[in-house]
């Protein structure tokens, strides 16, 4: 049975998914590390795959860009097709000086000037954390690796282009490590299901730095953060 947004049928689906932004890296990710793949969407080219790594059975898919973007397919994720724990794979840009373009973040909490969690009536402010058990065990697999993480809260933010020039010193003051775009509603709708979520984020950018990376060096970079995520199927 089809979603509004993704035609794949119940079972086609691992239970642990990867979740790039961008459904291109999605295909990449599928066709680099994973075997005996098997496209299950690509409803607005919204690509999602299905394969093994090491002999388990784990899925990668896009999620587009932005809180609402996520929100949709993550939500279509837990609750039409079961899957249980959804790793967010994506960029951020550091808003901390001492973080360094390629550094690999796990975002323990994300903070947000988003609304998304205006939807469950809540009487305060929600704290949108990651789940500890993918967490603990994503450290592990770092530590292993010899792979340097820095742990700590985001900013999932509603704009890439802000006008207020102050808003990055102001979350860097409260420790907030980088901006991205998505972990907020990603970790909500896991919450809200009883479900895992964690966001793995490579800093493709510094803001505060003005550092940049280039397509072919994130391309590299990115392989880190895909080798720990694909170790939590
Ligand atoms: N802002 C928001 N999202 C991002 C950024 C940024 O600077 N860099 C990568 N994703």
């Amino acid at each position: 049975m089809a979603t509004p947004h993704i035609s794949a049928n119940k079972g086609d689906i691992a239970e642990t998914i990867l979740l790039p932004g961008d459904p291109l890296r999605a295909k990449f990710i599928a066709d680099t590390f994973l075997e005996d793949v098997v496209q299950f969407n690509g409803v607005r080219n919204m690509f999602g795959y299905t394969g093994t790594y090491k002999g388990k059975k784990i899925s990668v898919m896009g999620t587009g860009m932005g809180v609402p973007s996520i929100g949709i397919y993550s939500y279509e994720l837990i609750h039409f097709y079961g899957v249980k724990n959804l790793i967010r794979v994506g960029s951020c840009g550091a808003i901390q000086k001492d973080l360094k373009l390629y550094d690999v973040i796990f975002g323990i909490g994300a903070s947000t000037n988003s609304n998304y969690a205006h939807q469950y009536n809540l009487p305060g402010t929600y704290s949108a954390t990651a789940s500890w058990e993918l967490l603990e065990k994503a450290k592990k697999v770092a530590d292993k690796k010899g792979t340097h993480v820095t742990v700590g809260n985001i900013l999932s933010s509603d704009t890439f282009y802000t006008e207020d020039t102050t808003e990055v010193e102001t979350w860097a003051a409260m420790g907030v490590l980088a901006i991205e775009m998505e972990a907020f509603a990603l970790y909500c709708n896991a919450a809200r299901a009883g479900v895992n979520a964690l966001a793995i984020l490579t800093v493709s950018d510094s803001i505060v730095n003005n550092e940049v990376t280039t397509a072919e060096e994130r391309e590299k970079s990115f392989t880190k953060m895909m080798e720990i995520a694909l170790e939590l199927a």
